[in-house]
This record gives C-alpha cells, structure tokens and sequence, in this order.
C-alpha cells in the first residue's frame, strides 16, 4: 500500500525529529520523511493542513475477550475501536477462553486478526496453564506461535519459584514477562483502594501494599535472571519508585500506566460508579501525581489502556459483583491530549513516546518510529478537535467507561495501517462519509 502524507508537523520522538514535512509510505513501509516530497506516479496523497504526523500508536494490553467471551468483544470490534481511536497496534492479553495457553489459540487469535482486523494484533501467551498458577504453559511454542510476552493478567502468579523458572524459560525465548502485580492475598476481597475514601464508604480496600510488595518480588527475579519484567498498569507512587530504583541500577525492569491512574482517584468510587472498579484500583492524588512524574521522566515506559469491554449486566450490579475493568481505545488518546500535554503541562513529544518507541521497546515489536524501512504505520492528531466522550458511539461493544460526557480538546484524526487508511476524521472506511 502507497500513501504520502503532506503538510504535517511530523513528530518523531525515536529521531527526534518536530518539524514540519511530508512522509512515504511505500508498499506498506516508511520510505521517505522530509518536507516537500514528490508524490510517485499513482501514490494517493493526503493534505493534513499542519496536524500532527506521529508513527503509529502501539497499546501493549488491550482485552479483546475472543475467543470465548463475544458478547464482551471479538478480535473484529476491538481493533475496530483501536482504529477509532488511534492505535495501528494492540497486544492482547491472554486471559480468553479458553486461556491462550496454546498454540492452537494463539494461531486462531492471529488468523482472525488477519481476516478481520483493523489493525496489527500482537497475542501475549499465558505464563501458567489455564492462569491457574501451577504448572508453565508451553512458553516455546507460544513464541513460536507468534507470542510477542508472556501474562497470567489479571491472576498474578503468587509463586515466586515458578515465576523464576517461567523467567528463565521466557529468556531462551527472548520474550518478556509481563506482571500484574498485585498481591492476591492482600487484594481479596477488597473493592477500592483502601485509604481514606473507602473507610468513609466503608468498603473493603485494597492497600498499596499490595502492589508494592510484587513489584519489589518481580524486580528482584529480574534481577536474578535477567529476563526482562515488565510491570502492567502501575497504579502507586511505592511501585514508581522501586521501579525508578531498579531501572537506576540496571535491572531489565519497565512499567506502563493507565489513562485512568492518571486522571482519576479514589475519589470517582463515592457515586459507587461501577464504572470506576478495576484491577488495580483508582488509587490517591499522592499516587495519581507520582505516576505523572514518572511517565514524564520516563520510569514509565508506555501508556496503556488494559482495555477491558464488559457487558453492561457485568457493570449494572453493585460494586461488590460488579466486574473490574473499563474500555480504554476510543478514550485513551483524547484524553492524554487533553488533560495531560494540554491541561497538564506534559510535553507533546513524551507523550507521543509513550504511546510509541517506549511500547514497542518493552514488547520488541515493529515500528514505534518512523525510521525508513520500517512498518508505514501512523497516528495523525488533530490538537484543536474538540468532542465530548460518548460511550453510545464506541465501535467497542464495551459501553464501561468512567469518561463519558468529558470534554477533549484534542485527538486521533487519521489513523493509517501499512499505508492503508484505517480511520479518517472520525470514520472507518466501511462507514462511508456523510
Ligand atoms: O480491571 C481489570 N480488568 N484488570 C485486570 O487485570 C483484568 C481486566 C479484565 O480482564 O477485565
């Protein structure tokens, strides 16, 4: 696929390139980046009128619930969403049923992807058979398969031996294992983060600690094997700063954030809003603040949503029952723009990193940069586009999200997958223009 891109600002953090300029994309690759390019005989050209060019974005833990859970998501919708809201690349989490714990899943998640995706999936096997933590998934043939990492998302593995023999395992594959470090025992039963507001409510909290304690177990395997952790939605300013720590003495450690962690605390459970329960929990301003500087200093590596589609009966119940979890791809991008580089002082090119080289580092995948050569992926920004979040509008089938009716300044304008148009000012290309 051929396309050149005129007349935009392009930012490229990986060559840190902010200037303005055109960019090639040549049978689906990055061929040229300057300003004023001719367009070859036949390549179609798109005028951005100045909005910013930036390579694609990359969203490393997104749930796209197929197979098993359909009625939540399949591969089709949630690319879909991706492409809506930006991304030309997501990595999906292994908790589907049944469990991508084979080859056989990992092989059905990709041949579905490549009839029916939007954009690039890039599976993540489990850790453990079934994520039931007791015995190791075929982690060689999951790599072999075309697992990018390795997760027991959602169900961390509490045993610190087996966690040691997957990382040694993971290392002859050359793949990192992601953590979802949350201690269970401390976590059982708990609804929120346990502070201040979840006394006032009187539900039962999930402290800290929780995390602190597995981020520091998981820094510590890293070190002693030297595989690669990767730590998922860092949600405590303990984490941070193990992470920073560990980073400082060069231990293979990275972290990713949530929107959510970013912009909400604790504070979002009083209206007992389902929509505000997930795993881990919204956390305090001390927690949500230490997570800002540590994205913008780069301990933390990548923005991520943990995109977590469930059905409106999984929501509509009390904070007790309810599920954990909010949808995150049609939001994630506006609202960064919005509230962190606007409203937040955070600096355009870090933030357009952590949505790009940073991600596709932790996972070692394709693109993250518009270097020649590499996937012709891009992420076009319109920084004047205002809109208000509507849940009813999503492409996800997920409607659970805490940031309906907040107002964006800012967000994805064009969206292209390997030269191919995957979203335009707001439309996929089966949706027609008005
Ligand atoms: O909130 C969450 N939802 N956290 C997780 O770890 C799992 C996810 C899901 O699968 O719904």
């Amino acid at each position: 696929m051929n396309l050149l891109v005129r007349n935009g600002r392009v930012v490229d953090p990986a060559n840190g390139l902010d200037a303005p300029g055109d960019v090639l994309v040549l049978d689906g690759r990055v061929a040229r980046v300057g300003p004023g390019l001719p367009a070859p005989p036949g390549t179609p050209a798109v005028d951005v009128g100045g909005r910013v060019v930036a390579p694609g974005f990359i969203d490393i833990h997104v749930h796209l619930r197929e197979p098993g859970e359909e009625y939540k998501e399949t591969i089709a919708s949630g690319t879909r969403a991706a492409a809506a809201g930006g991304f030309t690349s997501v990595a999906c989490m292994a908790n589907t049923r049944p469990v991508n714990d084979t080859r056989a899943v990992t092989d059905y998640i990709l041949a579905e992807a490549r009839a029916r995706g939007a954009v690039r999936v890039y599976p993540i096997g489990a850790v453990t058979r079934g994520l039931e933590g007791r015995e190791l998934a075929e982690l060689g043939e999951l790599a072999e398969a075309g697992c990018v990492g390795y997760s027991d998302d959602g169900r961390p593995v509490m045993n610190s031996a087996l966690l040691r023999r997957a990382l040694e395992y993971a290392q002859a594959f050359g793949r990192p294992v992601i953590s979802h470090a949350e201690d269970a025992s401390l976590a059982e039963g708990g609804v929120m983060h346990e502070g201040f507001v979840s006394t006032d409510l009187g539900l039962a909290g999930i402290p800290a600690a929780a995390e602190e304690i597995m981020v520091a177990r998981d820094v510590a395997l890293a070190e002693l094997t030297g595989t690669p952790v990767h730590i998922a939605h860092v949600s405590t300013a303990a984490a941070v700063r193990l992470l920073r720590d560990a980073k400082a003495r060069g231990v293979p450690v990275t972290g990713e954030v949530t929107p959510h962690h970013l912009l909400l605390t604790d504070e979002a459970l009083r209206s007992y809003d389902t929509h505000a329960k997930m795993a881990p929990p919204l956390r305090s301003k001390r927690d949500v603040e230490a997570c800002r500087e540590a994205l913008a200093d780069g301990t933390l590596d990548a923005i991520a949503t943990d995109h977590a589609p469930h059905a409106l009966t999984d929501k509509e119940v009390e904070l007790d029952h309810a599920a954990n979890g909010v949808v995150g791809l049609e939001t994630a991008v506006a609202l960064c723009l919005t509230h962190l580089v606007r409203d937040g002082g955070l600096d355009l090119a870090t933030l357009i990193a952590r949505f790009t080289t940073g991600p596709a580092r932790v996972l070692g995948l394709p693109g993250g940069s518009l270097t020649p050569g590499g996937p012709g992926d891009l992420t076009i920004l319109d920084l004047g586009r205002e809109h208000v979040v509507d849940p009813a509008r999503f492409r996800s089938k997920g409607r659970n999200t805490p940031f309906g009716g907040w107002r964006c300044v800012g967000g994805p304008w064009m969206t292209v997958v390997g030269g191919r148009v995957a979203m335009h000012d707001g439309r996929l290309p089966e949706e027609g223009r008005s």
